[in-house]
């Protein structure tokens, strides 16, 4: 690779990539970060209308996404977007496994339903999608990339979010156990794992039921968040998808089994 080309590592032109999640946030930055670098995006969400939005933004912008409903804590579900998704596009390069939910409260308080839920969304959902996607990569001479989202929770405890932490810390670890598996079939397995970053699922401290932000509610939340971190910031969806896009990429070929931490430097592990 010389000084002229360096760029091109960093596209994914012609590659397959289903993002789950995509209909919001950081899944939605990650499938049109993808596509403008020039891969085929299937959006999926297990609300369909706004996988649709995702996809439909992306074909006005750049023509490469379709949109698929599903629920990541189905099985089936994740099995048959895999493999419908293969005999769609002819290929399954890049699989992002961003879908996921919140659980707050007391470790001591949450009840079981609650710890069902998100381990189903979180965890088990991830799983299924490492499996779904593992499977199809190891038996292309390509292989492939899949993307897991960790957390910063998982890396820097706090109060509250005991669920929610302890889904992010397995995530880490199917991760490693799952590039030691297929790395030799040339299938690479990463995470990202993000910090404090504005969207749905963080708008939900400020944001009232009617969709308006009670701005006095914000910066009390936001401002010693900003205070914690290094950087001082907040991040944006798109300060996470460049980092998806890196371990899409061939410029992270020699990367398997590694957390990427695009964090403001609130942990540093
Ligand atoms: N926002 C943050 O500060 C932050 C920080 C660290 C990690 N994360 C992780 O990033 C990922 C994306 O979060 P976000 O902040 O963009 O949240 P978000 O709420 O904006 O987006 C999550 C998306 O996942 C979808 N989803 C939820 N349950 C699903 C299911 N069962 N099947 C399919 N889709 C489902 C939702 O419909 C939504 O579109 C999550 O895994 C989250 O845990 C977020």
């Amino acid at each position: 690779m010389g000084a002229e080309n360096v760029i091109e590592s960093f596209r994914v032109d012609g590659k397959v990539a289903v993002v789950t999640g995509a209909g919001s946030g950081i899944g939605r930055a990650s499938a049109l970060a993808l596509a403008g670098a020039g891969a085929t995006v299937v959006c999926a969400d297990i609300d369909g209308e706004r996988a649709a939005a995702t996809a439909s933004e992306i074909t006005a912008a750049v023509g490469n996404g379709s949109p698929a409903q599903l629920d990541v804590s189905i099985r089936a579900d994740v099995d048959a977007l895999a493999t419908n998704t293969q005999r769609e596009h002819g290929a399954l390069d890049v699989w992002c496994n961003i879908a996921g939910i919140m659980v707050e409260g007391p470790m001591i308080d949450t009840d079981e339903a609650d710890l069902d839920r998100i381990i189903g969304v979180n965890l088990k959902g991830v799983h299924f999608g490492c499996q779904a996607a593992a499977r199809i990569m190891a038996d292309q001479s390509t292989g492939g990339s899949i993307i897991n989202t960790s957390s910063a929770a998982a890396d820097a405890p706090s109060a509250n979010v005991s669920a929610y932490a302890l889904c992010k810390a397995a995530v880490v670890q199917m991760t490693k156990s799952l590039a030691f598996e297929v790395g030799r079939r040339h299938v690479r397995v990463n995470a990202v794992a993000p910090g404090f970053v504005l969207t749905s699922m963080t708008g939900r401290y400020f944001v009232r039921p009617d969709g308006t932000t009670d701005e006095e509610m914000r910066e009390a939340v936001l401002g010693p968040m900003r205070k914690h971190t290094p950087l001082r910031m907040i991040g944006e969806p798109e300060d996470i998808a460049g980092a998806v896009l890196y371990l899409a990429s061939d410029a992270s070929r020699f990367m398997t089994g590694q957390v990427l931490r695009p964090n403001g430097g609130v942990a540093m592990v």
